[in-house]
């Protein structure tokens, strides 16, 4: 009796800890929902918030210059959200969209056969699903990004991997997202068990450790700075900030990967990047993508 009443105390036990434990994205989801308001908070009426958010600026220019009442989903298109002005210029990029050779060649060699007659069509028999990536894979217990499970395949059947920044790499990429954003997907990133949020923390710890003589972090410019020019350009919002990879940015003249993009960034914190294909990289992405849940997926893009 006392052995059957210690057992299902146990069962018990065991089956509360389970149950308190399966909302392992219930931190990430706070984070997410409190940036989309802070977001649509800062961005509701610029001017009205000169003293709190836009300091450096005058009153005269966030009338002029900046929309009012912007929403969760116009930040998908980044710093191109933040006027009429901004978005004819990228209206105007778009007209002739540049990255469009990018997806044609991507989509070659997708079924381009490899010397064992498999090609990257057995590895990956559906492209709709690109907005799932970064994503914990159970059997290796690593953080798998779309570049790191690229190059996996072809070293899986005895090819060279790619180069992880730009060419082949930037260009199948280009047409595996373009066919989850013609299939209409959003960004679903999942965080389902306690190793998933050791790697969104470990992200998220990432984006807002501050670096280099002037103490950046990511956060500095993109969620705080958002919105502000830098030499030449205006700061994108970490909202949407990765649904749009890869990007055939006018700078570059040719495609390139998210990796590519991130790495800028850290060098201009004066530091040195994480590997492409590390956890530290991969993690930092998956708490990019998790921000922009719910968001469409809608790469390739163009930025300046
Ligand atoms: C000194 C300010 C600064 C810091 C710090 C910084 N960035 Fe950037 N970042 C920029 C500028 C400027 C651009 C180009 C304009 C834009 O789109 O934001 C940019 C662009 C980007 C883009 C491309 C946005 C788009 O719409 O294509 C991403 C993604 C990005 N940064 C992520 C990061 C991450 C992650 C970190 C931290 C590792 C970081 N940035 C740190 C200034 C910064």
């Amino acid at each position: 009796m006392l052995n059957k009443l210690v057992k299902s105390t146990i069962i018990l036990a065991l089956t509360t800890t389970v149950l308190s434990a399966t909302n392992f994205n219930a931190g990430a989801e706070k984070d997410r929902l409190e940036m989309i308001k802070f977001f649509e908070a800062k961005f509701d009426d610029p001017a009205k918030n000169k003293d709190r958010f836009f300091t450096y600026f005058t009153e005269e220019e966030l009338e002029q210059k900046y929309d009012k009442n912007l929403k969760h989903m116009d930040f998908n298109i980044g710093s191109y959200a933040y006027s009429k002005d901004a978005r004819s210029q990228y209206e105007a990029l778009k007209e002739m969209p540049p990255y469009e050779d990018a997806i044609e060649k991507g989509e070659v060699l997708y079924t381009k056969k490899f010397a064992n007659g498999n090609s990257l069509q057995s590895c990956f028999p559906d492209l709709t699903n690109a907005g799932t990536y970064p994503y914990y894979d159970t059997k290796t217990k690593k953080m798998v990004s779309l570049t790191s499970t690229i190059n996996d395949c072809l070293r899986a059947n005895g090819e060279k991997e790619w180069g992880t920044k730009k060419g082949p790499m930037a260009e199948f990429q280009a047409y595996w997202v373009n066919e989850s954003k013609e299939a209409g997907k959003n960004f679903d990133i999942k965080i389902n068990s306690k190793a998933e949020k050791e790697a969104y923390e470990r992200g998220k710890e990432y984006y807002y450790t501050q670096r280099g003589y002037l103490k950046l972090s990511c956060a500095t410019c993109h969620v705080q700075g958002s919105g502000q020019r830098v030499r030449n350009e205006v700061l994108s919002p970490l909202l949407g900030q990765v649904t749009h990879f890869p990007v055939l940015r006018l700078k570059w003249t040719d495609i390139g990967t998210v990796e590519r993009r991130l790495s800028g960034c850290v060098v201009d914190q004066g530091q040195v990047p994480p590997k492409d294909e590390s956890q530290t990289m991969i993690e930092l992405l998956y708490f990019l993508a998790y921000m922009s849940n719910g968001m469409p997926v809608d790469g390739p893009d163009v930025r300046k």
